[in-house]
């Protein structure tokens, strides 16, 4: 995505030029170029056994599609024919390097629903297909195409759409934008159990990310993140927005507020945003777990990443105080300089395990990882983050390696939070409201 530096380093071709006519001995003949792949368009194996229709169109769908299609966050589509077989050589370079789909855990520790991660068989398959000149064979073969609510990653309608105030929010031009906080009062008069929520940003091209909060009317709250209020869910680019697993949702107590915490980052050109949340519910009846979320993050008076430093460790743990946790999702955040990511836990006994290890940290994709089967955490047990940083010029992200970072919310100062859903028994009192 954005790694490229702002200016050259170095002019090649000039130095090389210089030395060719001063008649000395060319220092780099050769550098390799940057940038996509050109196909070549091939005559298509009539004979091929892996075609578009009976196979490749059920791997585009069940891997692929829902990030490149309209709206979503891929720069094209891939959901026909004409469009995947135009990309096809360059589907063959990115998934042999791993670079598509997107994912960034360990395959070594945890498992998780979202894994986006091809299989060997459907990888071998793309390149036999590609190799094979991409043909489509016969269209009757084709799946039934994968149905999406457009603009929406919920596999439902919501059943509410707020957006965080009447009129737009004007983004300047320039500089900087401080952390809006938008308050909206739904006027709900009765305890509302949310499965799904969606952040849906009004103007991508300023919206860097939401974070809507609950705030129930115990807190006095006025801005995000601050105590009292609950996380509910977010929009950063490549964020998932999923349903609850079965039988879990969020609590939000009658007479609650909610708080849009925008962040905008100006393009050059004023622009408006009006972003929305959606929500879906179910009954108090049907929901036997209750959702809440929690961050493990640093001390910010603790954190400072010296100017320069290339592997800079630091570490933040929280006790999990409750009886019968059980976690659902991990959610890694840092910025530029972020390097590697691990959360693991540490049993009351002593020992620890590794839950996730993101050992190659990528700020432009903010991954959920949400595990395959909850996992029970017992009281008194840690859970611990582990964060590198990389504040040296090889960081082609770092805006400037010559500062020392500490803790700020904008995107050139630093942050390391674990982020996790966790879900305890749903309580009596609330069963029976
Ligand atoms: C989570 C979202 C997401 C998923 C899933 C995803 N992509 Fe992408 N893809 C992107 C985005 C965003 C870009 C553009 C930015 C980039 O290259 O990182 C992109 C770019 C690409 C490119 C162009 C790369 C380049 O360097 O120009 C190809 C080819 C591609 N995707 C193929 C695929 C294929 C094939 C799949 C499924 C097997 C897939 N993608 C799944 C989001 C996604």
């Amino acid at each position: 995505m954005e790694y490229a530096r702002s200016k050259p380093t170095r002019h090649d071709l000039t130095i090389a030029l210089d030395q060719l006519l001063a008649d000395k001995q060319v220092t780099t003949p050769v550098t390799k170029a940057v940038g996509c792949l050109i196909g070549r368009v091939r005559q298509p194996d009539p004979n091929s056994r892996i075609t578009y229709s009976n196979q490749i169109a059920r791997i585009m769908q069940k891997r692929c599609v829902e990030c490149h299609r309209a709206g979503e966050i891929a720069p094209f589509e891939l959901r026909n024919y004409d469009e995947v077989v135009g990309w096809s050589e360059m589907i063959a370079e990115v998934v042999k390097e791993s670079r598509m789909p997107p994912w960034h855990a360990d395959p070594a520790h945890g498992e998780f629903l979202n894994d986006r991660r091809l299989s060997d068989e459907e990888k071998e398959q793309i390149f036999a297909w590609v190799s094979a000149g991409a043909p489509e064979g016969n269209p009757a073969d084709l799946p039934p195409p994968r149905k999406f609510i457009d603009g929406s990653q919920l596999p439902q309608a919501a059943d509410i759409e707020f957006t965080m105030r009447e009129k737009p929010f004007v983004v300047k031009a320039e500089g900087e934008v401080a952390y809006q906080n938008f308050i909206v009062d739904p006027g709900f008069k009765e305890d509302k159990w949310i499965t799904m929520a969606e952040a849906l940003p009004g103007n991508r091209s300023v919206v860097h990310h939401i974070v809507v909060y609950i705030v129930p009317p115990t807190s006095k709250a006025k801005r995000g993140f601050a105590p009292g209020t609950q996380f509910l869910t977010t929009y950063v680019p490549g964020y998932q927005s999923r349903p609850l697993p079965e039988g879990m949702a969020k609590w939000m107590p009658a007479g609650s507020k909610l708080i849009f915490q925008l962040h905008y980052t100006p393009i050059g050109t004023e622009q408006t945003d009006l972003s929305k949340l959606r929500l879906v519910f179910t009954n108090p009846s049907e929901v036997n777990r209750v959702v809440v979320s929690s961050a493990v993050q640093i001390r910010h008076q603790d954190f400072l990443i010296p100017a320069n430093a290339q592997n800079h460790r630091s570490e933040a743990s929280q006790k999990i105080r409750f009886k019968d946790a059980k976690l659902i999702s991990l959610f890694p955040h840092m910025h530029l300089r972020g390097r590697s990511f691990r959360m693991e836990v540490k049993y009351p006994d002593g020992q620890r395990e590794t839950l996730l290890n993101v050992p190659n940290y990528d700020f432009n994709w903010q991954t959920t990882y949400r595990l395959r089967a909850p996992k029970s955490i017992p009281e008194g047990a840690e859970l611990i983050i582990v964060g590198h940083h990389n504040n040296s010029s090889t960081n082609l992200a770092n805006p400037d390696p010559s500062e020392s970072v500490r803790w700020g919310d904008q995107t050139w100062e630093e942050m390391l939070i674990g982020l996790y859903e966790w879900s305890i028994p749903m309580p009596e009192h609330l069963a029976n409201k």
